[in-house]
């Protein structure tokens, strides 16, 4: 054996550690490291330094995403804890998505930061991966791509943003920012007011400060057990939130030197556990899409149909906006996950392994012990009787559709009305405000081609908003239905991910003003009024030209998105075999 500091210990071979994995292609593994180590060394290591565990940290820090803004404070606490472990950290840039700032729509890029991530994770020599996510699409994406990359990966959230006050009330994006909102088109309050309250929404630098789509996942994150205990729930500025960064740090170490490579953690029961903290938080519909799309990567399906029988027995327990009261800083304070996952433990299995090497089982009896609080609800006090979001099934969405039932106005869950269309969002953004729209609060409103191919890219536009004449009459909700999806932190009686779309010849598309529609929650039903025959001939008559594109990112998108029930990946990214359902049967 040589004693050669470049010879890789086995060239191109699969237990390669630190700076000798993946090396270059130049036809000579000895001299790939060589100068690999040559140029490392530009940077000012040593031998010494090159020698330890390689754990790289997957920055996403961007002006254009302030929900990452603590980014350059959690990279460092992540750098100290790797070196008080004995690991040496390389940072490295991927996309990075902030909501608002992403056009057309965030999820258009989720997949595109997903292939970003792994094939950085595969490309770049290091033993073990911290993800640094946290605005909505970003956890999603960089689970996905961890997930494909099989390296061990730990998840750092960025931690939510801090409350605001407007004229004494506690505000926080997002469900306050809809909720002025509808207020300020209704004329409940003036141009002066609604400038107010947009200088309190964002209190800080975070995520949104309510259970929308990136608390949802980060509780998902931890419920996976791909966090450090605790680690879903810190605000970003808080001490706690570094505290939580410098542990990721030391723990990845502990995973490169186990070699606790990512499909030990995200299993079948893992899932499984993900899925009713998701009904339990009262969690983003949009966590359904994430789950499965993030699930799918590892060849498994998710069950809609089983996760709607496992929310009649997971009741809502988190009192947080939009399905309660409180915000992501009252939820840390009240114990976060760790007093969630205590009352949910009959319901899940408590074998699963975390990245810490220990169970949930075990983490949990480590866990410090209950006290007294009244934002997480004990099951025999739920929030909500059962789980936040319901299952439905019917003619009009064959592959399913989705409604948040714990953020819904109970008076429209057993409804039939009439159905007004709008045949895409420059229809709505047409008409939805005229006088002259035909419009009664008891219709359903019915928005077309705003799915994962049709818009594209799913955008959060199936919070249709109520038509303006109606807002000034007080009305507060309507029976909406759409194939898009909606912000975690939205709330009305909203029917979701309709399946297939209607871009593709879904019987969405099909849907004319006038036809009457039949939503029953407690039936789980969703239906056209309108006959088979008569679907037919409406098909027949207006066939659907699917959308596509030339070149580009564009051209992959629509050429291979899979529909919501496949978590809206591409078809391509996700294993050739479905290894298993979950839950299973
Ligand atoms: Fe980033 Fe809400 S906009 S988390």
């Amino acid at each position: 054996m040589s004693s050669s500091p470049f010879d890789p210990k086995k060239p191109g071979g699969g237990d390669a550690t630190g700076m000798s994995r993946g090396l270059v292609n130049y036809g000579d593994a000895g001299f790939s490291l060589f100068l690999r180590k040559a140029f490392i060394k530009g940077a000012g290591l040593t031998d010494h330094a090159l020698d330890r565990p390689v754990i790289g940290i997957a920055d996403t820090g961007s002006g254009y995403n302030p929900c990452h803004g603590n980014m350059p404070q959690l990279v460092e606490a992540v750098q100290r804890g790797v070196m008080l472990a004995g690991g040496l950290p390389v940072k490295f840039p991927t996309i990075s998505i902030g909501e608002s700032f992403a056009q057309p729509t965030s999820m258009y890029l989720r997949n595109l930061m997903s292939m970003d991530t792994e094939e950085m994770l595969r490309a770049q020599p290091m033993d073990a991966v911290v993800l640094i996510g946290g605005c909505d699409k970003t956890v999603p994406a960089q689970l996905m791509g961890a997930a494909s990359a099989g390296l061990p990966a730990i998840q750092l959230i960025t931690g939510s943003m801090l409350t605001g006050s407007h004229r004494g009330e506690t505000v926080g994006a997002c469900t306050d920012c809809r909720r002025f909102w509808g207020k300020y088109r209704a004329d409940e309050i003036d141009a002066t007011e609604i400038a107010d309250v947009n200088n309190q929404l964002v209190a800080s630098v975070g995520t949104c400060s309510v259970m929308g789509t990136a608390s949802t996942m980060a509780c998902i994150a931890e419920a996976l057990g791909m966090t450090v205990p605790g680690g879903a729930a810190p605000p970003a500025v808080t001490s706690a939130r570094m505290r939580v960064a410098e542990e990721t740090g030391t723990v990845a170490v502990q995973m490169a030197k186990a070699r606790l490579t990512i499909d030990k953690v995200l299993t079948a029961r893992a899932f499984e556990n993900a899925m009713r903290v998701l009904l339990a938080i009262g969690g983003s519909t949009n966590g359904i899409v994430h789950l499965t799309a993030i699930a799918g990567r590892m060849g498994f399906e998710i069950d809609l149909k089983a996760l709607d029988r496992m929310g009649r027995e997971t009741p809502v327990l988190v009192d947080l906006k939009p399905s309660g009261q409180h915000y992501m800083e009252h939820f840390h304070a009240a114990g976060g996950m760790t007093t969630l996952l205590r009352e949910l433990k009959p319901l899940l299995h408590l074998d699963a392994l975390t990245v810490t090497g220990r169970t949930l089982g075990e983490e949990l009896e480590r866990a410090a012990p209950p006290f007294s609080q009244d934002v997480i609800r004990s099951r025999d006090n739920p929030i909500y009787p059962q789980g936040g979001i319901a299952v439905l099934e019917g003619n009009l969405a064959p592959g399913g559709a989705i409604i948040k039932q714990s953020a819904a106005d109970p008076k429209l869950m057993e409804h039939e009305g009439r159905a007004v269309v709008f045949e895409g969002l420059a229809d709505l953004a047409a008409r939805i405000d005229s006088d002259d729209l035909d419009v009664n609060a008891d219709d359903i409103l019915v928005l077309k081609n705003i799915g994962p191919k049709g818009a594209p890219g799913m955008p959060e536009a199936g919070y249709i908003p109520l038509p303006r004449k109606l807002a000034r009459q007080g009305v507060k909700d309507m029976v909406r239905i759409s194939d898009g999806r909606m912000s975690g932190t939205a709330f009305g009686t909203i029917v979701l991910h309709v399946t297939p779309e209607s871009a593709i010849g879904g019987p969405l598309g099909y849907v004319r003003t006038g036809d009457r529609i039949r939503l029953s929650v407690s039936q789980r039903e969703i239906s056209l009024l309108v006959s088979a025959e008569e679907l037919a001939r409406r098909a027949k008559e207006s066939p659907v030209t699917v959308p596509s594109a030339d070149r580009g990112y564009r051209k992959l998108f629509l050429d291979t998105v899979t529909q919501a029930d496949q978590g809206v990946d591409f078809d391509f990214l996700r294993p050739p075999q479905t290894v298993d359902r979950v839950p299973k049967a």
